[in-house]
């Protein structure tokens, strides 16, 4: 969709924006968009989170992928209406004070792929890591199963879990 034309609302078409409530990365937002705005449109043209991306546009790629109320969720399938009070992770909470352990375990192993998919591919594993901190690779993969590149493999994305997981043991040794 081309959401460019929806910024030049006229006064007639604002009338008929719905007013929202809505928690993103930790900050509360009330907004006035128009219906036909999605999530991904809110976090990108609204509040300048452009870390999130907009590739396939229907559901297939994972490149706009964001946690919504502990749910990984497309942005892009999810319209305006059904995101009042819900409570929005962007990948750019993940690296807010420090970089993540699983960003930095991407850079160790070269998983890092271009800026459409890494993104995506960051946060939901994130947001795997969040619920299970040792995923098996089968876990791992379909979990990812809805990230999609065809450019470069998942053995560098695997390879930086598996550090992760690795580094997050010995972090638990070392407490004990
Ligand atoms: S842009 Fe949303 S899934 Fe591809
Ligand atoms: S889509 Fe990003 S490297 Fe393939």
């Amino acid at each position: 969709m081309n959401t460019e034309g929806l910024r030049n609302k006229s006064s007639a078409e604002e009338e008929n924006n719905i007013n929202i409530n809505i928690m993103v990365n930790g900050q509360s937002y009330s907004l006035a968009v128009h219906p036909a705005y999605r999530l991904v449109d809110i976090l990108r043209n609204d509040l300048g989170l452009t870390g999130t991306k907009i590739s396939c546009e229907i559901g297939r790629c994972g490149a706009c992928s964001v946690v919504m109320d502990g749910n990984l969720v497309n942005a892009c399938l999810v319209m305006a209406y059904q995101v009042d009070n819900q409570v929005i992770e962007t990948i750019e909470q993940v690296a807010i004070e420090t970089i993540h352990p699983i960003q930095q375990a991407f850079l160790e192993e070269g998983a890092l792929q271009c800026g459409y998919c890494t993104p995506g591919m960051v946060i939901a594993l994130k947001s795997l890591l969040d619920k299970n901190n040792h995923p098996t690779e089968e876990e791992v993969l379909d979990y990812l199963s809805g990230n999609l590149c065809r450019c470069t493999g998942y053995n560098g994305i695997l390879r930086a879990v598996q550090r992760y997981k690795n580094e997050s043991l010995s972090i638990h040794k070392f407490k004990l």
